[in-house]
């Protein structure tokens, strides 16, 4: 009989070979190159632990994913109590329980007035599901998006994507979608105007290089598409269940969406899931008779375990409340990087909100740093920030990750239940590597040079 913990010890140290030879060679390549190619045994909490019993500090939470913790012990618990149930899950022809459940208890905690959940695997499934019951609740094809958006990478979550890189290679891809700047209503007004508009679908806060909007923007966008019978799509896949300090991070403009969507956290880190939550005019459009009433459908969305999982997730955020552990956790690193960049022109730019945080660097003024910097820049945007998470990783156990494609930017996702105690290591880190860019030559120009040595090579 298949023994897993028997064959994960036997097989232990593997992980970088077969991952390397079966998954994704080149993937691997620059997890080594960046020093992140380890062998994790255990995981708690924040934490991230070897063989040698050396902890991690772990401020990428799998993309956000570990809203409230790894290997949560009440998520755990509920985990063995579903296994010991014997449910009777995927019947698919019955109304399963735990589905409604935590349909009921979505509905009750978002924004406004939701009414139905379509329940999916991923946040980018959760995407397509919103765009295609927009177009058929609207009978109209257009869909606009905010450019550098990042809505996930199947091909109509690719089409309102805003971001380059992912889509070059893919396209054409979805006709009639538009972008337009982010945060900037009026240019958001125009192309509502024309009236043929099926759907307005945004980040609340741009999640790759963290861009947060200005006041106002979000309600003005659900002003104006109630304005021009366009529906308004929120993507709170990454800034949901509390990590902007809200349990959504629509409240913080009191906007009232068409469609939200949440995914990543209420996993718990477990099981994917993920839920669009949308107002009952666009179910009675979309599942319009008894004939279509799986007319959109998935073989594996309403999983009693990723139920179970989303249930338990909601009930933590409460009882820890740990939103407003983000929001002040959040608010500490922000503060302590802004007290450093007073006397640190390295660091540009510090935003954020809760524990959605970008560190903006640029090269130092010196001559040679700028020099430095437009090399760097040149053979690979993004190496500088690249510079700072490597030592990050190497010297001070802390995993933290470039934000976006061509932007030296640090980006912070951590999960939402750390305490000052990570925030002080963090910072004590991150100023022990600023000051070691400032020496030129130093470590973080031989990391940047050696890494763009490898860009270069890599072409
Ligand atoms: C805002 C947003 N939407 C959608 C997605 C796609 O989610 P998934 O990776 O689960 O498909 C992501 C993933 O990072 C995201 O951040």
């Amino acid at each position: 009989m298949f023994d897993l913990a028997a064959e994960m010890t036997r097989r232990r140290d593997e992980n970088i070979a077969l991952f390397g030879a079966h998954v994704n060679p080149r993937l691997t390549k620059v997890l080594q190159l960046i020093g992140f190619a380890k062998t994790y045994v255990r995981a708690e909490g924040a934490y991230l632990y070897d063989a040698e019993g050396k902890d991690y500090l772990d401020l990428l939470a799998g993309y956000g994913v570990f809203g409230v913790g790894r290997n949560h012990p009440a998520v755990v618990r509920t985990l063995r109590q579903y296994l010991d149930l014997d449910i009777a899950s995927m019947v698919q022809l019955d109304a399963p329980l735990l589905a409604g459940m935590l349909a009921e208890k979505l509905l009750a905690l978002a924004p406004g007035t939701l009414e139905n959940v379509f329940l999916t695997n991923s946040g980018t499934e959760s995407v397509e599901t919103a765009l295609k019951f927009a177009r058929a609740a609207a009978g109209r094809r257009k869909v606009i998006y905010a450019d550098k958006d990042f809505h996930g990478l199947t091909l109509g979550a690719l089409s309102v994507n805003g971001n380059r890189d992912f889509r070059d290679g893919f396209e054409p891809l979805l006709p009639d979608t538009v972008p337009v700047p982010f945060g900037d209503a009026a240019a958001l007004e125009a192309q509502l105007a024309a009236g043929d508009v099926a759907a307005v679908i945004l980040e609340p806060i741009q999640g790759k290089t963290v861009h947060v909007p200005p006041e106002g923007y979000l309600a003005d966008v659900a002003r104006l598409c109630r304005a021009h019978g366009a529906i308004f799509i929120l993507d709170e896949v990454m800034t949901g269940l509390g990590r902007t300090g809200k349990l959504f991070c629509a409240e913080w403009e009191n906007v009232e969406p068409d469609i939200v969507i949440v995914s990543k956290a209420l996993s718990g880190g477990f099981v994917p899931v993920g839920a669009v939550l949308f107002r009952r005019w666009i179910y009675d459009k979309v599942f319009s008779s008894l004939e279509r009433c799986v007319v959109h459908s998935n073989t594996f969305g309403r999983g009693g375990m990723a139920m179970a999982c989303g249930l338990t997730v909601l009930d933590i955020l409460r009882e820890e409340r740990l939103p407003e552990n983000a929001l002040a956790m959040g608010q500490a690193i922000m503060d302590g990087v802004r007290d450093l960049q007073r006397s640190n022109p390295m660091i540009k730019d510090v935003r954020g909100r809760g524990l959605m945080i970008a560190i903006e660097l640029q090269p130092p003024r010196g001559l040679w740093g700028r020099l430095q910097g437009a090399l760097m820049d040149k053979l690979s945007p993004g190496l500088l920030a690249q510079s700072f998470v490597v030592p990050l990783m190497s010297d001070h156990r802390i995993l933290t990750q470039v934000g976006g494609h061509a932007a030296d930017v640090i980006r912070l996702l951590p999960p939402l239940m750390i305490g000052r105690k990570e925030v002080d290591r963090f910072l004590g880190a991150f100023a022990a590597v600023l000051e070691a860019a400032k020496k030129f030559p130093g470590p973080i120009w031989e990391i940047g040079s050696r890494l763009a040595g490898h860009a270069i090579k890599g072409r």
